[in-house]
């Protein structure tokens, strides 16, 4: 377990100079994936060299894969074939990670060994049913925990088939993972979601050279291909620009540049839901970056006012409600969050802690099932506890930026698991965060 820690953001004066935040981190556990099944050797570069995406390599170098590590953003992968995985002598440990566990769970369905994947305390209480149910239509045996909890026990040597099947609830994680197993299964495997989500494994997919044919919403794969090794550049995180995105918007007087930015439309519904609210963010330099679109961002200074969060916008900015409660705390007016009940099965419940820590913040904010309420005022200080959430955490030192006192946050250690080096990029250009 990692050790918990405490941060203080204090007020502060206006934000201003270039961040480049570190790599992707959906694509960044999936180029592992993928580099690992391939044939031949890979180069990933702009790798995110946090503990999710770690874990997820930790996890292949287990099953055989020989992975270097030339720079921290750089991993040289040694693929070993589709059919190459070897039996790991322990259980895997995806730490905090549920993209990790997820999309492991489906690839795993499809090994000829028996396999274990355990998570720290809060992805052992994240629902996987949502995977087990689907990959059990395909032939998967998968014991878990009861209620569908963490560990999982996953056995190999099953015939897995292709199913055509149509997700309750949009996640790009279940996707995947179908669409992994479905590399191993008999026939086609026909993905489709209620709403489009993140595209990251089937565009990977096509670029591994492996045959798949894709819309927004669908996806379809065949088994019995294979991967041909291929170099992936990885963008900066949209999810982590985010932070600096809202920061500078409500901090008066600021302007900053973000560099490299994933733009990848499944990704910045908060750039449009800011916008709605009144940000003043321009995009530069829009051009593609190891075939995703990235663009330069500069944020500056708008006064925000408090909008319906357009429930469309949601999928595309599922990581990103955290820093909206912020923003939207930070705005004139009320601000209302619907269709968001995944955000109880995060990391955290978001809504609930977001609420809690707003709360003792001095905002006014009401919690719904599936949403919440927040009534932009003034934020003064105090502690919110981020219940080791990183995204959570990240958020209330935003919020700390305009609260008329320091704002304590406690148990921080997880931003690691996103954002490693948060603090000192922060405090490059104007926080004040110890
Ligand atoms: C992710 C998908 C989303 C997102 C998560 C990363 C991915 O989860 O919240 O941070 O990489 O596929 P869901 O699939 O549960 O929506």
């Amino acid at each position: 377990m990692t050790e918990s820690q405490d941060w203080i953001s204090s007020p502060t004066s206006p934000l201003r100079g270039e961040v480049r935040v570190p790599g992707d981190k959906s694509i960044s556990h999936r180029a592992i994936m993928f580099a690992s099944l391939a044939d031949g050797v890979s180069r990933i570069s702009g790798f995110l060299e946090g503990e999710d995406t770690r874990a997820t390599a930790r996890a292949f170098a287990q099953m055989g894969v020989r992975i270097e590590t030339p720079t921290a953003s750089e991993r040289i992968v040694h693929g070993v074939g589709i059919d190459g995985l070897e039996r790991p002598a322990a259980a895997i440990d995806c730490g905090n990670a549920g993209t990790g566990m997820r999309l492991l769970t489906g690839l795993l369905a499809g090994q000829g060994f028996d396999t274990t994947l355990t998570g720290d305390e809060s992805l052992s209480k994240r629902p996987m049913r949502r995977v087990i149910e689907p990959l059990a239509q395909m032939g998967a045996r998968i014991e878990s925990q009861s209620g569908g909890l963490p560990p999982l026990r996953i056995s190999g040597k099953s015939t897995l088939h292709g199913i055509d099947y149509t997700l309750p609830i949009a996640s790009a994680q279940v996707k995947s993972a179908l669409l992994l197993a479905g590399l191993y299964a008999q026939g086609e495997t026909r993905v489709t979601e209620p709403h489009p989500t993140r595209d990251y494994s089937e565009r990977m997919l096509r670029a591994f050279g492996y045959p798949i044919e894709f819309s927004a919403g669908r996806a379809r794969l065949s088994g019995g291909h294979r991967l041909h090794a291929t170099d992936v550049v990885v963008p900066a995180d949209f999810s982590s620009a985010a932070f600096f995105l809202v920061a500078a918007s409500i901090v008066p007087g600021s302007e900053l540049t973000l560099r490299d930015v994933g733009m990848n439309p499944r990704r910045t519904g908060l750039l449009r839901a800011l916008r709605l609210m009144g940000a003043d963010i321009g995009e530069t330099n829009a051009r593609e970056l190891g075939g995703e679109p990235v663009a330069d961002l500069v944020v500056r200074h708008a006064p925000l006012h408090g909008v319906d969060v357009p429930i469309a916008l949601v999928p595309d900015m599922i990581d990103e409600f955290p820093s909206l409660f912020v923003a939207a705390a930070a705005a004139t007016g009320t601000t209302r969050v619907t269709g968001a009940a995944e955000l109880r099965v995060k990391e955290s419940d978001r809504i609930a802690v977001m609420a809690k820590g707003l709360r003792a913040l001095g905002i006014a904010i009401e919690e719904t099932p599936d949403g919440a309420i927040i009534h932009g005022g003034a934020l003064h200080g105090g502690a919110a506890d981020s219940a080791g959430d990183h995204r959570c955490a990240m958020s209330f030192v935003v919020a700390g930026l305009v609260a008329r006192s320091p704002v304590k946050i406690l148990d921080c250690a997880n931003v690691a698991t996103s954002f490693p080096g948060f603090v000192e990029l922060a405090n490059g250009c104007g926080f004040v965060l110890g």
